[in-house]
């Protein structure tokens, strides 16, 4: 069975607005367009896009969640998912810890403006119990995998996933205001910083495939080029740390290589099932 994954709008204000398996849940966030005009775009503008690619990453990765908790069944495929919830965790706390210790004090600085981050900083901790709750759920079910509740799973998602969608949302704007100051390239270069420190801290086997795997390069046309690395490169990543936990990555719903989608999660499944 060959189908594609649709976005659908909503507000995520309201929680998932789940119609069929191939929507997704949680909608994905639009990016703004850079000028075409052939000017130089306000390094705040390339921030935003980045931020706002980067949160589809997360959001595709809740929307995986929710899709394939009820379909694994069998005790591998079960334990990778797992796998996979755990890693969505610990890349959604290292974008948030990056941001509060490298990127956001930074900008404030630079923008003379102190508290400009201070509402997205507060909003940080709205959904970080459900987070952790996600994180222990999937620990502890690794070891017993009979334990495995899609309904809890679902449960604990739909705990918090409404409060980080909109907190992904709502960062956006503040990211975009800061056009209005014109230290531009300061604003991109401690952004670009940030983002090399926090790679830095990411595990190359767990956090950095994960990202590859959920961020779609065929997004809105692949109107951005994401990561702003060499396919090469990527592929190179994509080989060399994504073989360690490669059955992880069969949770995942796009590749930013190929930039194709998943033609179907059952497929996904039950290829697994059969190797
Ligand atoms: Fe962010």
């Amino acid at each position: 069975m060959a189908t594609n994954v649709k976005v659908i709008a909503g507000d995520p204000s309201q929680g998932r607005t789940k119609s069929s398996p191939f929507e997704h849940p949680y909608a994905l966030i639009p990016t703004p367009s850079l000028p075409t005009d052939g000017s130089k775009p306000h390094g705040a503008l390339l921030n935003a896009v980045e931020m706002f690619l980067v949160h589809n990453i997360l959001i595709r990765a809740i929307n995986s969640i929710l899709y394939h908790a009820p379909l694994v069944k069998l005790h591998d495929d079960i334990k990778d998912f797992l796998h996979f919830c755990e890693v969505f965790v610990d890349f959604t706390n290292l974008h948030h810890d990056s941001e509060e210790e490298h990127i956001f004090p930074e900008w404030a600085r630079a923008c003379g403006q102190p508290d400009i981050m201070n509402e997205n900083v507060a909003e940080h901790t709205t959904f970080h119990a459900g987070l952790q709750e996600l994180r222990n759920y999937a620990k502890q079910t690794r070891d017993d995998t009979t334990r495995h509740s899609s309904e809890e799973v679902i449960r604990i998602i739909d705990s918090f996933a409404p409060a980080l969608t909109t907190h992904l949302r709502n960062e956006i704007p503040t990211v975009l205001q800061m056009q209005q100051y014109p230290n531009g390239d300061e604003q991109r270069k401690i952004f670009a910083k940030g983002v090399e420190k926090g790679a830095a801290q990411a595990d190359n086997t767990t956090q950095i495939p994960f990202a590859l795997g959920c961020h779609d390069a065929g997004f809105e046309g692949g109107k951005h080029r994401f990561p702003s690395l060499p396919w090469f490169v990527i592929m190179g990543v994509v080989w060399w740390y994504g073989g360690t936990h490669k059955a992880t990555w069969r949770f995942c719903l796009a590749i930013c290589i190929v930039g194709q989608r998943r033609r179907s999660f059952e497929i996904v499944v039950s290829e697994h099932t059969r190797r």
